[in-house]
């Protein structure tokens, strides 16, 4: 029997990495994307943005690179991908509708529709984007009504789970694959696409429709709401005179809570978890069960005090008036190891100070174009030293390994007080307090 044929439909980060990642594990694959450009790149084996490990995997598959397998192939024809695929991977994204709380499916529903009447033979469409609950259902309907190949072109749901910065290892070696189906057959297919994860002992979970929707939502729900806890933690630490550093790692020995994600700070950002719970939330108030979740919109408003209260710590350390402060941002992407700034709270908090009056220059290993591509109007430094030269308090926002290996020393020299603030607990106080600085960091004591 022929090997399974895969297509990816939105190469974004998702999208991309699940097509290289399908190269990898030794299918043909088919990559669709609608913006000319990013295919461009993928054919040389490059990316539109940074995600570690993702470009090597891409050159060894994409059949463009000289000495690649040649697995890895793009298009940007409906009629094409229909009629190389077995199984057709959705991938696009589901961002905020503009000045709503819902998720705009539009690309998703233009995925389905472009790809359905191209469908002539049996093949089965695997929904990964993160969708309100019920979506599945419908576009399955859609599906049935608009493919030539009739029951044989079939819908099922498999969310994805990666982080970025992480996202090769995550999609070749999941924490678990849930599958929902509607037949035996999908999830012969889902079975045989994963079975080298499968086979390394990543759980398979087989599930209806709306509790395989329910599983991505659910779970990033859980992760904005411990963080969220932790931080509400911070803030009873501030008024008490505790310590959140030390209680996080306290409480988190008890193996029924974890050590991970209870990290306080300027909170949570990026493409995922903001939007996903404000669609959570709008979705189960159009089923009639809101109160289940109004716990999430105060999950929400913590994570926003936090960056608000960075804000008035900032005030308090350059003496009440940002007025004309001089003001170092070190991080501007929502987390390390990335360069996504989508919703990021160091730009967030960087930008919340220049419309305040501060002088605010940023700088960040990965995420200049993008931030400065946001926020042009910050001032921006090819590096930290450049970026803290003259300034009257330095901020630490997004904790990237460049930043712990800062030398207090040396940038002590550079800046005109050394106050520096930690909006990610990832520095150690004592070092920097040895080196006469001013340390102070969220949900801790002042010295
Ligand atoms: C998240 C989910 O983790 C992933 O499973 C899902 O597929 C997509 O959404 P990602 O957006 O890549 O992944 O980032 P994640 O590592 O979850 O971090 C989200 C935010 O939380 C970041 O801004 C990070 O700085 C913040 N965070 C994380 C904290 O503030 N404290 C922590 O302890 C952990």
């Amino acid at each position: 029997m022929a090997r399974t044929k895969i297509t990816v439909i939105g190469l974004g980060y998702l999208g991309a990495t699940h097509a290289a990642a399908m190269a990898e594990l030794g299918f043909d694959v088919l990559g669709l994307d609608v913006v000319p450009e990013k295919i461009k790149l993928l054919e040389q084996g490059r990316t539109p943005m940074f995600e570690p490990g993702l470009e090597e995997l891409l050159r060894a598959h994409a059949a463009g690179v000289g000495g690649s397998t040649g697995r890895l192939r793009f298009t940007d024809s409906w009629a094409e991908l229909g009629d190389f695929g077995d199984v057709h991977f959705i991938c696009v994204n589901t961002p905020q509708k503009h000045g709503e709380y819902a998720c705009d499916m539009s690309y998703v529903d233009a995925a389905v529709e472009s790809l359905a009447p191209q469908l002539t033979r049996p093949a089965l469409v695997v929904g990964k984007s993160t969708v309100p609950v019920g979506s599945a259902e419908r576009l399955a309907a859609r599906l049935a009504e608009l493919a030539p190949a009739g029951e044989d072109a079939e819908l099922a749901w498999n969310p994805e789970f990666l982080r970025e910065g992480f996202a090769v290892h995550d999609t070749l070696h999941p924490d678990r694959l849930v599958a929902g189906v509607r037949s035996a057959r999908a999830e012969r297919l889902l079975r045989e696409v994963y079975a080298q994860p499968i086979a390394e002992g990543s759980p398979f979970i087989v599930t209806d429709f709306p509790t395989a929707e329910l599983v991505k939502t659910s779970a990033n729900s859980f992760l904005a709401t411990k963080i969220s806890f932790i931080n509400a933690m911070a803030e009873v630490c501030e008024a008490a005179g505790g310590d959140v550093a030390k209680l996080a790692e306290a409480i988190g020995h008890d193996d029924r809570i974890g050590r991970k994600f209870l990290r306080a700070g300027i909170g949570f950002g990026g493409g995922c978890l903001p939007k996903d719970i404000r669609a959570f939330m709008a979705r189960a108030g159009e089923l009639g069960a809101s109160e289940a979740l109004t716990f999430l919109r105060e999950v929400d408003s913590i994570n926003m005090r936090r960056r608000a209260q960075m804000v008035e710590l900032t005030r308090e350390a350059v003496g009440g008036a940002l007025l004309g402060k001089r003001i170092a941002v070190l991080g501007a992407t929502f987390k390390p190891d990335s360069d996504d700034v989508r919703d990021s709270p160091a730009l967030n908090v960087a930008g919340q100070l220049h419309l305040q009056g501060a002088q605010v220059t940023v700088y960040d290993p990965k995420g200049m174009e993008n931030a400065r591509a946001l926020f042009p109007t910050l001032g921006y430094a090819a590096s930290a030293l450049e970026a803290v030269r003259g300034a009257d308090t330095v901020l630490h926002l997004t904790e990237w390994r460049e930043f712990k290996e800062l030398d207090p020393a040396t940038l002590g020299d550079a800046v005109a007080e050394r106050h520096i603030l930690d909006g990610r607990n990832a520095l150690d106080p004592q070092v920097w307090r040895k080196a006469g600085w001013t340390f102070r960091a969220l949900g801790r004591p002042t010295a």
